[in-house]
């Protein structure tokens, strides 16, 4: 038996925009899935068959990580499915750490990119930025360019993302779970018909990337007050984007109360806030007064790992 743990995300700024190449910063939160497996006579995942649709990505990761005989995958994951919290990367990419150590390998560079290569295959367009994180562990800058601190470059068409670590000071983030499961895939296909149909939605695009860019400067220095007001300004044109949920709009409205600022994260339509916070228990409460299921979560410097 072999097994790989990898853990969730919660991205900063730059969701969506990300996708069109602009930059995006995200950090690994202590959430994590866990894949085993072990030769069998069938394909099986948690004893069900592998073709059930909750094991697309299991089975994509197996068809790209493994050659040999059929495998039973065990799977345990504490993050919830289809709440922006990168449920899907983490398990794709501890699936394929599992499968690289039955095959006696381990290489996290070339885990990231069939990582990308299996969302691509089961979501359709996507960014590395997910698949990244989960692999790399720690705070990721995604960019064109590459700077300090590079991990790795992955390219698609004529998109290329260079990922890059990125020591962000210790935070505190409270999560809003709307518990409105949304898939990425029509999310992102969506704003991909936005922006080519309005000039303006392109311009947008081009915001959050320079948004994240500033977002990231105040993180560096500190300054939580200029942080959390470009969280909320990335909030609105997510908005504007098409990704919004009144719902989320809510959550992340109570929560701004009593924290720097506080948005969507993640594919939106649903899923998840965060707020940056120095008060964590009372924005925990505000948001789940305001009826979401709101827990505290730290960032998680680990990244793929093998298990024993
Ligand atoms: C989803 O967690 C992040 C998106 O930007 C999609 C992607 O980057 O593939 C919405």
């Amino acid at each position: 038996m072999a097994g790989g743990s990898a853990p969730g995300k919660l991205i900063l700024f730059g969701e969506h925009a990300v996708v069109f190449g602009e930059p995006a910063l995200s950090t690994a939160i202590d959430l994590r899935a866990e894949v085993y497996v072990r030769p069998h006579a069938q394909w099986l995942a948690d004893g069900m068959s592998l073709d059930e649709p909750r094991y697309r990505y299991v089975k994509a990761a197996a068809r790209r990580g493994w050659s040999g005989e059929p495998l039973w995958f065990e799977i345990r994951s504490m993050i919830p499915v289809g709440s922006g919290l990168g449920s899907s990367a983490a398990v794709t990419v501890a699936t394929l750490a599992a499968l690289g150590s039955l095959g006696g390998t381990f290489d996290p560079v070339a885990i990231a990119r069939d990582a990308f290569e299996v969302e691509h295959e089961v979501q359709g367009r996507a960014s590395p930025i997910d698949t990244s994180t989960a692999t790399a562990g720690g705070g990721v800058l995604v960019r064109r360019d590459v700077g300090e601190g590079l991990l790795w470059t992955l390219r698609r068409d004529t998109r290329t993302w260079s990922l890059h670590r990125c020591d962000l000071p210790p935070l505190t983030f409270v999560v809003g779970d709307t518990g409105i499961g949304a898939a990425t895939g029509p999310l992102v296909a969506g704003v991909k018909e936005r922006v080519d149909r309005d000039p303006r939605m392109g311009e947008v695009v081009r915001e959050i990337g320079g948004i994240t860019l500033d977002g990231l400067g105040a993180l560096l220095r500190k300054d939580l007050v200029a942080a959390g007001e470009l969280m909320d300004r990335n909030h609105g044109l997510l908005n504007t984007l098409g990704v919004g949920h009144p719902r989320l709009d809510r959550l992340v409205e109570a929560a701004r109360r009593t924290s720097y600022g506080a948005k969507l994260t993640g594919a939106g339509g649903g899923g998840s806030m965060v707020a940056l916070t120095d008060r964590p228990e009372e924005t925990r409460r505000a948001i789940g007064a305001a009826g979401g299921r709101a827990f505290a979560v730290a960032t998680e410097p680990d990244g793929v790992r093998r298990l024993p």
